[in-house]
C-alpha cells in the first residue's frame, strides 16, 4: 500500500515538473524575453490569436525573437526573414510539422493535408497538386465562372442577401468548391444551393470549444489522443458517404466533368500511392479522397470569402481606387461582350494589386505554426531551437510593420504595381504561407476570388464608408470579421 502510495504522489509530482516546472522561464534562462499567460488570454479573450502576436511582436522591437509559451510548452515568435526562410524551407526536416495533433479516429482530420505524419503528407500532397495546376484549373473555370453569374442572381433575386454580406460571399466561396469538387451538370439549376455551406460554417466557425481543441491538440497532445477528440467528427459519416456515393455514380457512368472528382478517380485507377525512394506506400481509399475534399471546404471557404469581405471593405473606403477597378472591369466586360474567360480574368491586372494589397492588409491566415522535430539552430543570431519547441511566424504583425511598409494602415495596391512589387520583401509577404507547405490552393484562390469581384463589380458599386475594426474574432488562425457591412449599389446599365 505503502509503495502505491509513493508511486502516485511521485507520477503527481513528475507531471508537476514536466508541465509547470521543468520549462518555466525556458526562454529568461536563455536570454530570450519572454511573455507568459497567451493560452489563457487567447482562450478567455475577445482578440484572434494573430492580433496577440502583434501586440507582442510591436512590444519588443529591438528583439528578433519573443518567446512565449502555449500552455506550458516553449514557443517562439521569429521576426527576422531569413530565419522565417529557414523554418519554412530551408530547414525543413526541421520544420516539417505544424504541431497540430490529431487522432486517428477523427477520419476526415487524420487525413487532411494539414496533418503531421511526414511520409503520409509528402505522397499525398504529391499525388494531389496536379489539382491545381493552371491547366486543370482553365478547364475548371467553366465551373467557377458559372457559380459567379449564379451568385449575382443569388444577390438581385433575395434583397436580403447583401445584409450580411460575410454570410452571402461565404456562400459563394462554398458553393463554387463544391462545384468544383462535385462538377455541374446540364441538371444543376443554381449552383448557389449548396448542401455543404452549413456543414462548411459549423467547421470553420470558432468556438470556445474548437479554440479549446486546437490548444489542447497542440499543447498538450497526449491528452488530445488519450481523450480522443475529434476536429470534425459532426461532419465525418455525412460527407464520406457522400463522396463515397458521388464515387460510385462516377465510375458506373463514366462521366467527365474536370472536377475534383474526377482526379480522385484517376488516382485510384493508377492504384496503391508509393514513393519509390522509400517504398512507403497508401492506397487512395475513398475515405482518404473525401478527407482531401473535405478539407477544401475547411481550408478554402472562409478565407476566400473573407479576403473578398476585406477587399470590398477597403473598396467602400477609397473611391479612386474603386473607380480605376471597375474602368478596368468594363473594359475588360466590354472586350469579350459579357462573356469572360479564363485568359479575360488574367488581364485584370489592377484587380491583382487590389487583391494583393488586401491579403497584405488582411491575410486571412494571421499567423503560421510550425514545431520543431530535430533540435536545430536558426541562421541568423544562431539561435538553438530543440525538439518540440513550436516557432510562430507573425504573418498580420510582418505585413504591417513599418520597416517592410511604410505607412502600413494604408490601402495602396501601388506597393504591388510592376514597379514597385521588387520591393516587397522576401518572406515578408505571407498570405498563403511559402515553401514546401506553401497553401496547394492559392491559384484557385485566386481564381475564384477574381471572377466573384469581376463580376459583382461589374454590376454593382459600393457606398463610401470608412473601415477600421477595433478588433477581429477571437480565431486560432484566422482573421475574421463577419459582421463588418457593405452597402451594394446596383450600378446604372
Ligand atoms: C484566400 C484563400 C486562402 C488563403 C488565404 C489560404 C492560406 C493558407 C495558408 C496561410 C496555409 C498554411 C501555409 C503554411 O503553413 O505554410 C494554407 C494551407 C493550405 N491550404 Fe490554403 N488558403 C486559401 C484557400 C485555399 C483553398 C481554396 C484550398 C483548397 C481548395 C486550400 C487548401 C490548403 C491546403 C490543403 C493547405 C495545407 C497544405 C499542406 O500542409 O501541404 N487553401 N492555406
Amino acid at each position: 500500500m505503502l509503495f502505491i502510495t509513493l508511486l502516485v504522489i511521485s507520477a503527481i509530482l513528475l507531471t508537476i515538473y514536466k508541465f509547470f516546472i521543468k520549462d518555466r522561464h525556458y526562454w529568461k534562462k536563455r536570454n530570450i524575453p519572454e511573455v507568459q499567460g497567451i493560452t489563457w488570454k487567447f482562450i478567455t479573450g475577445k482578440k484572434s490569436l494573430a492580433e496577440i502576436h502583434k501586440e507582442i511582436y510591436n512590444s519588443y522591437p529591438e528583439d528578433d525573437n519573443i518567446g512565449l509559451y502555449n500552455g506550458p510548452k516553449p514557443a517562439l515568435i521569429i521576426k527576422n526573414l531569413e530565419n522565417i526562410q529557414a523554418v519554412l524551407l530551408g530547414d525543413f526536416q526541421s520544420f516539417f510539422n505544424r504541431g497540430i495533433n490529431t487522432n486517428q479516429n477523427d477520419k476526415l482530420a487524420d487525413s487532411v493535408l494539414f496533418m503531421e505524419d511526414y511520409e503520409r503528407w509528402r505522397i499525398v500532397r504529391y499525388k494531389i497538386s496536379p489539382v491545381f495546376t493552371m491547366k486543370k484549373l482553365k478547364n475548371m473555370f467553366y465551373i467557377m465562372e458559372r457559380c459567379a453569374r449564379d451568385f449575382i442572381d443569388f444577390i438581385e433575386n433575395n434583397q436580403e442577401a447583401m445584409s450580411k454580406p460575410f454570410n452571402a460571399l461565404y456562400t459563394y466561396t462554398t458553393a463554387s468548391i463544391t462545384a468544383s469538387v462535385f462538377g455541374i451538370d446540364a441538371n444543376t439549376e443554381n449552383t448557389m444551393d449548396s448542401p455543404f455551406i452549413d456543414m462548411a460554417s459549423k467547421a470553420t466557425a470558432p468556438s470556445f470549444i474548437t479554440n479549446l481543441k486546437f490548444s489542447l491538440a497542440s499543447t498538450f497532445p497526449k491528452l488530445f489522443k488519450l481523450l480522443k477528440l475529434k476536429f470534425f467528427g459532426d461532419q465525418e459519416s455525412y460527407f464520406i458517404n457522400i463522396v463515397k456515393q458521388v464515387l460510385k455514380e462516377r465510375r458506373r457512368d463514366n462521366d467527365k466533368r474536370h472536377d475534383f472528382i474526377d482526379t480522385c478517380i484517376e488516382l485510384q485507377n493508377e492504384g496503391v500511392m508509393q514513393n519509390v525512394a522509400t517504398g512507403y506506400q497508401l492506397i487512395p481509399s475513398d475515405e482518404l479522397m473525401a478527407a482531401q475534399a473535405f478539407f477544401f471546404f475547411i481550408a478554402g471557404s472562409d478565407t476566400s470569402a473573407h479576403s473578398m469581405l476585406f477587399v470590398l471593405l477597403e473598396l467602400s473606403g477609397n473611391p479612386e481606387i474603386l473607380k480605376r477597378l471597375h474602368k478596368e472591369i468594363d473594359d475588360v466586360f466590354e472586350k469579350c461582350n459579357e462573356k469572360i474567360t479564363v485568359d479575360d480574368i488574367e488581364e485584370l491586372k489592377y484587380m491583382d494589386m487590389v487583391i494583393n494589397e488586401a491579403f497584405r492588409k488582411y491575410p486571412t491566415i494571421g499567423t503560421i505554426q510550425r514545431k520543431c522535430t530535430k533540435t536545430t539552430t536558426l541562421p541568423v543570431g544562431e539561435v538553438k531551437i530543440e525538439k518540440d519547441v513550436q516557432i510562430i511566424i507573425p504573418t498580420y504583425a510582418i505585413h504591417r510593420d513599418e520597416k517592410y511598409y511604410p505607412n502600413p494602415d494604408l490601402f495602396d495596391p501601388e506597393r504591388f504595381s510592376p514597379k514597385n512589387i521588387s520591393n516587397i520583401p522576401k518572406y515578408g509577404y505571407l498570405p498563403f504561407g511559402e515553401g514546401n507547405r506553401i497553401c496547394i490552393g492559392a491559384r484557385f484562390a485566386r481564381l475564384q476570388i477574381k471572377v466573384g469581384l469581376a463580376w459583382l463589380l461589374r454590376r454593382y458599386t459600393l457606398k463610401e464608408q470608412v473601415y477600421e475594426p477595433k478588433c477581429f474574432e477571437p480565431s486560432f488562425f484566422a482573421l475574421r470579421d463577419t459582421g463588418a457591412r457593405i452597402d451594394l449599389i446596383p450600378r446604372k446599365a
